[in-house]
């Protein structure tokens, strides 16, 4: 069921995303399923931690339409998913994002009408407390006027974990009537795999958790390696949902995105990819496999085209051909 802000003049629903089989994996004894989080509004699975952040902030008085700034820092979808819903609801935003951020993944912040400010970060900071300049450069200018502005701060925010554990994961459990045996995702705050997974559990405590991570000095645009970038608050207090780790290097990773797209007809983002290779790699007797595909490639074309996965003609065909595609415009 999707989550509405009914208070709105123009209603949000997030949540509700299809699920879809993935036949190019699916065989006699296991089911492989994909959930298509770039069906959400705003084009991601970040739309939910974005709406729950807002919608906790107006209900325990931190947050004011009209008057509050939000700032956060993000690598992406989280930017776009606050700046599109604050925008509609009447608060400003101001966006922190390591300059190795997809160009369209700025420029769709910015066409939202947030404010975008650049740091010199990997994709995927290094470990150690102030090393990560996104986060320290929108808490220095948040500290500056508490009046006026607010970090949602989704690295430590319960509201993220709640998004999941009552939207994303029942969702998940009834889609597959309850079959689920195995669930894949990646973590950047650890919003999903927490959320999902701890309320998967107490359906059912023998689902295998899975977190794919990719590998060290990564461009896998939200999602951390955790022998590089220190675990967020939010993910170590329900560490223990995680039953399996699998690592997924840059390559596997974009290697899949062109499989997908000729298997599956569906152009995904490198996250999807990457969770769709584990789902590949992952020795699974029998059952039923539920991966998240937190966004779809619309946002990376500058990426693939370097990477010499697509050609430009190719990536706007594939766009055009692709079976399912979020509406978030980049251009
Ligand atoms: C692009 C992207 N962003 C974010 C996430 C996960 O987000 P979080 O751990 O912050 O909930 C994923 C997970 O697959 C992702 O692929």
């Amino acid at each position: 069921m999707a989550e509405t802000l009914v208070d709105s003049n123009m209603p949000i629903k997030v949540g509700g995303t299809p699920i879809v089989k993935l036949e190019s994996l699916s065989n006699a004894k296991t089911d492989f399923y994909a959930k298509l989080e770039f069906y959400n509004p705003f084009g991601s699975v970040k739309d939910r931690a974005a709406y729950w952040m807002i919608k906790d902030g107006e209900e325990n008085g931190l947050i004011k339409r009209g008057h509050t700034i939000i700032i956060e820092p993000t690598s992406g979808n989280t930017g776009i998913a606050l700046a599109g819903i604050a925008k509609l609801l009447g608060y400003k935003v101001e966006i922190v994002i390591p300059e190795k951020a997809s160009e369209e993944t700025k420029k769709i912040i910015e066409s939202l009408g947030a404010t975008l400010y650049q740091t010199s970060d990997d994709l995927c900071p290094k470990v150690g407390a102030g090393t990560d300049q996104s986060i320290a450069l929108a808490r220095s200018i948040a500290s500056a006027r508490p009046d006026k502005y607010y970090s949602p701060n989704q690295y430590a925010n319960e509201a993220n974990f709640m998004g999941h554990y009552k939207g994303t994961g029942p969702e998940i459990w009834e889609q597959t009537q309850g079959k689920i045996t195995h669930f894949f995702t990646g973590v950047g705050t650890g919003g999903t795999i927490t959320g999902i997974g701890a309320y998967l559990k107490e359906k059912n405590s023998n689902i295998k958790v899975i977190a794919v991570q990719p590998q060290q000095n990564h461009l896998i645009q939200g999602l951390r390696n955790f022998e590089e970038s220190a675990k967020p608050d939010l993910f170590i207090k329900r560490e223990t949902v995680v039953d399996d780790w699998i690592t997924i290097t840059n390559q596997e990773a974009f290697i899949s995105v062109k499989d997908i797209f000729v298997k599956e007809k569906m152009l995904v983002s490198p996250s999807s990819a990457a969770v769709y290779t584990a789902m590949k790699k992952y020795h699974i007797e029998s059952g039923c496999a539920v991966g998240i595909f937190a966004d779809d490639g619309r946002k990376f074309k500058s990426l693939y085209t370097q990477q010499k996965i697509f050609s430009e003609e190719e990536f706007e065909s594939a766009l055009k051909n692709s079976k399912h595609i979020s509406k978030v415009q980049t251009a």
